[in-house]
């Protein structure tokens, strides 16, 4: 059975850059919080009338593609992750291909709606298809816009300073040498805490009941058909903005993070020593200097760029990947970890031998 390999790889951040300075002009933040709480400076936000979430990964993704050595038409499945799809549906792996102008070949399209982790999780799909033989050049891709739905006031800053815009792609081929490429794939999830960290209206059912809690701005007296609205009872709490527990979901990541790693290598009989690279999703660099002193890592161990873009998400793992390798510090036979945890809770990892 093969195995996959990432073949190419390429990421797009947009030319905007948001300092923290820039938002002390909208809420009430400071640069020396954001840096302090989180360790950003500065992310990226996609020009709001030009940009959007497929046209960025049209850009990752074309890079990807040159750079595995084969033309658009070779794909033969799409993968997307994002939070931040440009449409409710379709999702933007159809989106994706029309925009690349592969159309013509039908080839399948699939979404994954798994926020932080969704790009581990697209890797392990992709990975099965591979090992299967059902597909041999998949493309795969996490980008973002999360700047169009954030809430840009004093009530959202706890969220709106953390996310930053992009998009990274990679296209996974089978390889049939040994102990190279994809060697496992470990996913999880959590549901009893989905609404620490979410987006619960609008919705099209018009929000989602939830223990003893009333649905999320529905009111009981409508009697009528149809769920697709938005309530004064929304609009006034900002359930049409994302929400985060910040120290809830901190705590979870941190005991997550270290354990979803562990367990991928304890499966394929490798220790923390072994690592090469650490990729972490960029979701706090607090998080991710905590998972360092966990595994034992030095600064050179793991790879960090939160200071630049801020959380991108889905993207925020192929970003910093691709910069990674375009930096020199991914090199052949490596062992590159990659692992994530968010809104869910969902979390995961991957280790591959470059
Ligand atoms: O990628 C998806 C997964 N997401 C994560 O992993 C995020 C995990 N959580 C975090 O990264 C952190 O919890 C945050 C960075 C979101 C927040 O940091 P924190 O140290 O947990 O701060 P906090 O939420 O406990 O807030 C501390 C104080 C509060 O004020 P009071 O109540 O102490 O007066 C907040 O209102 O900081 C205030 N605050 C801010 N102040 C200035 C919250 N956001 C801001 C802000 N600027 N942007």
């Amino acid at each position: 059975m093969p195995n996959s390999k990432i073949a190419g790889i390429g990421y797009f951040v947009p030319e905007r850059v948001v300092t923290n300075d820039e938002l002390t002009q909208y809420m009430d933040t400071t640069d020396e919080w954001i840096q302090e709480r989180t360790g950003i400076k500065e992310r990226r936000f996609a020009d709001k009338h030009k940009e959007s979430t497929t046209s960025m990964a049209v850009k990752a993704a074309e890079i990807a593609i040159k750079r595995a050595g084969i033309e658009k038409e070779d794909i033969d499945f799409i993968i997307f992750a994002t939070l931040s799809p440009d449409y409710f549906f379709p999702g933007c792996g159809v989106l994706l291909q029309r925009e690349l102008g592969i159309s013509k070949t039908e080839i399948g399209a699939l979404d994954i709606r798994n926020q932080c982790s969704g790009f581990i999780y697209g890797l392990s799909v992709a990975d099965q298809f591979i090992k299967t033989g059902m597909y041999k050049n998949i493309l795969l891709v996490g980008s973002e816009k999360h700047s169009m739905g954030l809430d840009f006031t004093t009530d959202g800053r706890g969220v709106a300073v953390i996310f930053g815009d992009g998009a990274g792609a990679v296209v996974l081929q089978p390889t049939e040498e040994e102990n190279k490429g994809v060697l496992t794939t470990k996913l999880h999830s959590d549901g009893t805490k989905a609404e620490e960290l979410a987006l619960i209206s609008p919705g099209a059912h018009g929000g989602y009941f939830h223990d003893d809690k009333a649905a999320f701005g529905f009111n009981e007296k409508d009697e009528t058909f149809g769920g697709i609205f938005v309530t004064d009872e929304i609009v006034k709490n900002k359930w049409h903005t994302p929400y985060m527990n910040g120290q809830a979901v901190f705590k979870k990541a941190v005991q997550k993070f270290p354990e979803v790693i562990l367990e991928a290598l304890n499966e394929v009989g490798l220790k923390s020593t072994d690592i090469n690279l650490l990729v972490p999703h960029q979701a706090n660099l607090r998080i991710s200097q905590f998972v360092q002193r966990m595994a034992g890592l030095t600064d050179d161990q793991v790879y960090n760029n939160i200071q630049k873009y801020g959380n991108t998400t889905a993207a925020s793992i192929p970003i910093a990947l691709c910069e990674a390798w375009e930096n020199g510090k991914v090199k052949d036979d490596d062992l590159i970890v990659l692992a994530a945890f968010g809104s869910g809770f969902t979390w995961g990892s991957a280790l591959i031998r470059w």
